[in-house]
């Protein structure tokens, strides 16, 4: 979703997601569906979540905005600003740390010409640094989109890249 588009709406796909993940919470608990939503809302809404919808998913939820803003800002999960079409993430935390991040990053800034934090040009990749994927005794771990790949050496970096089309 580019900024100054159409306001964000939930599309009727996404309405019906929405009704499967209310349904695995009480209805007077139905806030705390908060993280799942802001979830489909980053696929819905281009891959990340700008004010616009932030405050769109608040007030469709019925909560307050800060309480949208609190989760939105505290999971590095939620893109507050547009990313690549692939997002390469690269956990840096202590077990991945100890078993090589720091060869995965360096691969990675060379074979995309990317700083982390960084997007190229094209806005085919955006490489970022993130502190624990969940998956620390798989070290060390990076996640492209929604794919996870585990246990990385540099090699297997590169021809992960030069794999993606
Ligand atoms: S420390 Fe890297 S996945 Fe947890």
């Amino acid at each position: 979703m580019k900024a100054g588009g159409p306001p964000p709406r939930f599309s009727e796909a996404a309405l019906q997601e929405i009704g499967r993940i209310y349904a695995r919470y009480p209805k007077e608990r139905h806030q705390s569906a908060l993280m799942p939503i802001l979830h489909l809302a980053q696929k819905e809404f281009g891959g990340w979540l700008s004010v616009e919808a932030l405050d769109y998913v608040a007030e469709f939820m019925g909560i307050p905005n800060m309480r949208v803003y609190e989760v939105a800002t505290f999971y590095t999960m939620y893109n507050l600003k547009p990313v690549g079409r692939y997002h390469v993430q690269v956990c840096t935390n202590i077990s991945c740390w100890l078993c090589g991040s720091e060869t995965v990053v360096k691969t990675l800034e060379k074979k995309l010409g990317l700083g982390v934090g960084k997007t190229d040009d094209e806005g085919r990749f955006t490489l970022t640094e993130v502190e624990c994927l969940g998956a620390c005794v798989h070290a060390p771990v990076m996640q492209i989109n929604d794919d996870y790949y585990e246990h990385l050496t540099a090699e297997q970096v590169a021809e992960i890249v030069d794999r993606l089309p």
